[in-house]
């Protein structure tokens, strides 16, 4: 008798666990699942070597900038250590995550800690300009990423390599040389003329990305086949050009020029195609087998912008340029070649189909975090950007942030409005381009882990669903981030890792939600159990 109650309350849990473990909305087999992070964010801290030679290196410990709350005055070198720690994170990502992939960059200062800018590649990348590029590559550098992107091979991990990540060689960027050149320029004056070492708004830097593309592509091609080659261009641009209050996030070099936005779009968007075409030259090597060596995109931020009043025929109007300035521009130079360098909504003929930028896009990649939400003035805010007649609102208060806009649904602890429909909203335009999509970054700041999970279950519902839909052909998912890390301008407060770690022992442990993750990376979709756990 004792027995078959037993026996009936072990076959009542089986069942129990089965249906719990029954996958409701599955996605394409070979789906990418990963973590994203970037090298200045999450290789820094015990050990490791600091990071000297970028400009953000310098940016966040300037003084100046520390004193007039540009920076938080939070330091990289306090980091999570993934430099020494790889191979920890990769089991962590494998066994703990139940993840096949992970998106990390390589630091073009680390590789190239000198100039580039005497190797001569104008006859493209001979045996000859490879071999000048490798006298002057740190060749322990070099050795250190091999063994990493091996480390993930083992794990089974599949690596995705960004090359720029935000933060650039200080040989080929001296923000504080260059914010101070700005300092009595207005947004609508011309950029100062005879400025060096100025980063992108320097037309050479073109040329000496794609040597490093080439380069990588050539020392790691046999390990890599998925590059990003520019991380989020588009806020490399607002963020250290618009530094207007609520807009620009205070990236080197910190300004606020309209002349300069129009200086740096045309720079990214050469060196990304220059990139795009280092790559297929000189990594040959087909890693994954299949039959493809290369699959080289650009790494989109992307923004939901919606009308304030969606019964307002300028903020409208406004929601639609923001969408088209923002999130189209940029897209569309990289595929089609028409590239609206002007930023007046039309293509003139000198800009339509241009033959060195079209077809520049193996996949694109997709960071999706927040919506926007505009109001139209009907009038451009400068005759240097015809579209921009709207005012963005894009963080909401926080503790950190008093004087912002209280939130108008739910927020993160960064200000960020949580918005999971905006993820399909982006997508529906990314799916017209006709290419394969990667989620590259997703993700959210909440150090008490208290909405992380239904977060993470919400996104990849949607997700899901772009998928069930044909909306965007999309191949895998990163997760932002693996471990907690250097948030850039405001250091280590907003925690967006799945794992927290602990700044003296460097000890990882992953967050509750993280067991959503993992269970819907190992199983390929999203369960009845977790969305009963952390589903609407
Ligand atoms: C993205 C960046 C990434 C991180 C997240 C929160 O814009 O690519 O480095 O800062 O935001």
């Amino acid at each position: 008798m004792r027995r078959s109650i037993v026996l009936a309350a072990f076959f009542a849990l089986l069942v129990g666990a089965t249906a719990r473990a029954e996958v409701v909305q599955p996605f394409p087999g070979g789906f990418l699942w990963g973590t994203a992070i970037s090298a200045f964010q999450s290789e820094m801290g015990a050990g490791a070597p600091d990071d000297t030679g970028t400009d953000w290196w310098v940016w966040v410990r300037d003084p100046a900038n520390i004193a007039s709350a540009r920076v938080s005055g939070d330091l990289p070198e306090t980091g999570p250590d993934f430099y020494d720690r790889y191979r920890k994170d990769a089991r962590l990502a494998r066994h703990g995550l139940g993840n096949n992939a992970l998106r990390l960059s390589i630091e073009w200062s680390r590789i190239f800690p000198a100039s580039t800018a005497a190797v001569d590649v104008s006859g493209g990348f001979t045996p000859q300009a490879l071999a000048a590029l490798d006298a002057l590559a740190d060749q322990g550098e070099v050795a250190h990423y091999r063994a990493v992107l091996g480390a993930l091979r083992e794990r089974k991990l599949v690596p995705m390599v960004t090359l720029n990540h935000f933060s650039l060689p200080l040989w080929i960027h001296e923000p504080l040389a260059v914010r101070d050149a700005f300092a009595a320029v207005g947004p609508d004056a011309d950029v100062p003329a005879g400025l060096t070492r100025a980063g992108w708004l320097d037309p050479a830097i073109v040329d000496e990305f794609a040597k490093f593309a080439a380069y990588a592509g050539w020392k790691f091609g046999d390990l890599v086949d998925l590059w990003c080659t520019i991380n989020e261009p588009v806020v490399v641009i607002v963020s250290g050009f618009i530094n207007a209050a609520g807009v620009g996030g205070n990236f080197p070099p910190g300004v606020f020029s309209f002349a300069a936005v129009r200086t740096t779009i045309p720079n990214l968007v050469a060196a990304h195609a220059r990139a795009y075409d280092a790559l297929h030259a000189t990594d040959t090597v087909d890693a994954d087998g299949d039959g493809t060596p290369v699959k080289a995109g650009v790494v989109h931020n992307m923004v939901a912008f919606h009308p304030a009043n969606p019964a307002s025929p300028l903020d409208v109007a406004g929601a639609a340029h923001g969408d088209y300035i923002y999130n189209r521009v940029f897209l569309n130079a990289v595929t089609t070649g028409d590239f609206d360098a002007d930023l007046d909504g039309t293509i003139s003929p000198s800009e339509a189909a241009r033959p060195d930028l079209a077809g520049r896009s193996d996949f694109i990649g997709v960071n999706y975090y927040l919506r926007a939400v505009v109001t139209g003035i009907g009038v451009p805010l400068t005759s240097r950007i015809p579209l921009f007649d709207f005012i963005p609102t894009l963080s909401y208060r926080t503790p950190r942030n008093p004087s912002a806009p209280p939130c108008p649904s739910t927020c993160s602890d960064f200000g960020w409005e949580i918005y999971p429909a905006g993820l399909r909203e982006v997508l529906s335009f990314v799916g017209t381009l006709g290419r394969p999509v990667y989620v590259t970054e997703n993700g959210i700041a909440d150090a008490a882990d208290a909405l992380r999970g239904r977060y993470i279950v919400d996104h990849l519902s949607t997700l899901g669903g772009v998928i069930a839909d044909g909306v965007a052909d999309v191949r895998g998912y990163f997760h932002w981030s693996l471990t907690d890390n250097f948030e850039w301008s405001s250091g280590y407060y907003p925690r967006f890792g799945l794992a927290s770690f602990d700044p003296v022992s460097g000890r990882r442990k992953l967050r509750a939600s993280a067991r959503a993750y993992r269970s819907i990376a190992r199983h390929d979709g999203i369960t009845r159990g977790v969305l009963a756990r952390y589903g609407p």
